[in-house]
């Protein structure tokens, strides 16, 4: 055979191929019957996903609630900001396949305890234990796991107060419960988690390298835990003093007031 026949003959084969491939995905994956199946199973996916978002909506109004309620005896708001997320159906298949969790909805509901998050994000340590205690203390929580990474921080360094928790959402057909993990951490804390993620994630760095920059973040971590245990000190002094030292807020003259 010659080069061109060779050409003529590769060309030919490639047609061919591809031909085979467009039958194949037209009529397998695009079959009708390959496509009901599509519909059956994400069905039961997507509502189980909208599911975890009610519940992520009953969580946030719960702590905008406390936060609001807390801002009038504290004189500020506790809460620095609130970021939820679902989680992704691909970091979703990842951990199912990394903690060999049954393919089925109810092993995944089970056993992965992450799907929804909410991240509570406060000024000061001390805002963490008052919230997470009033959050908890509500009748319709569930505590069903409590991970104090602010005592006991991960050797990475890592400081955050973790519940995993059930609340009930209400459905047309009645209640279902819920999981869902909150983070509580300090805007400091918050910093140092986003900036350690980079590196564990997204980082084409030689190990060495690597490493320094472990050791450096663990600094860090000391370094931010020092920062917040001051800067609350500073304003527990500031609220004391302000407590021992009321202003004068009576109006004299003022008839509507005294009865
Ligand atoms: P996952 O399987 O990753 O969810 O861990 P786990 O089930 O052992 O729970 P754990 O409480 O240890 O961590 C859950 C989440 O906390 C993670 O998904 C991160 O969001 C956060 N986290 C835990 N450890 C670290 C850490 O060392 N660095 C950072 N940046 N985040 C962490
Ligand atoms: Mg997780």
């Amino acid at each position: 055979m010659n080069q061109e026949e060779n050409n003529a003959l590769t060309e030919a084969l490639e047609n061919t191929l591809s031909t085979v491939q467009d039958d194949f995905v037209r009529e397998s994956l695009m079959s009708d019957s390959f496509l009901d199946f599509v519909e059956q199973n994400t069905k039961p996916i997507d509502q189980m996903f909208a599911y975890y978002r009610c519940a992520i909506l009953e969580v946030e109004t719960k702590f905008n609630v406390l936060d609001e309620s807390l801002s009038v005896q504290l004189e500020r708001n506790p809460i620095e900001s609130i970021k939820s997320r679902v989680k992704s159906v691909e970091s979703l298949l990842r951990k199912m396949r990394r903690k060999n969790v049954p393919l089925n909805l109810s092993a995944i509901e089970e056993n992965i305890h992450d799907i929804a998050g909410v991240r509570v994000i406060c000024s000061f340590p001390d805002d963490i234990y008052e919230l997470a205690d009033a959050f908890l203390a509500q009748d319709d929580i569930t505590l069903i796991k409590r991970k104090d990474y602010i005592k006991d921080p991960k050797p990475s360094g890592y400081r955050s107060l973790h519940l995993i928790v059930e609340i009930p959402i209400f459905l047309k057909d009645g209640k279902r419960n819920m999981k869902v993990e909150v983070q509580f951490r300090t805007i400091a804390m918050d910093f140092w988690a986003s900036l350690e993620h980079k590196l564990h994630y997204k980082h084409d760095l030689p190990p060495e390298r690597a490493k320094v920059l472990a050791d450096e973040l663990r600094n860090c971590a000391e370094q931010i835990e020092l920062l917040d245990m001051r800067m609350q000190a500073v304003r527990n002094e500031i609220v004391t003093y302000n407590e021992e030292n009321p202003k004068d807020a009576s109006f004299p003259g003022f008839p509507m007031f005294d009865e």
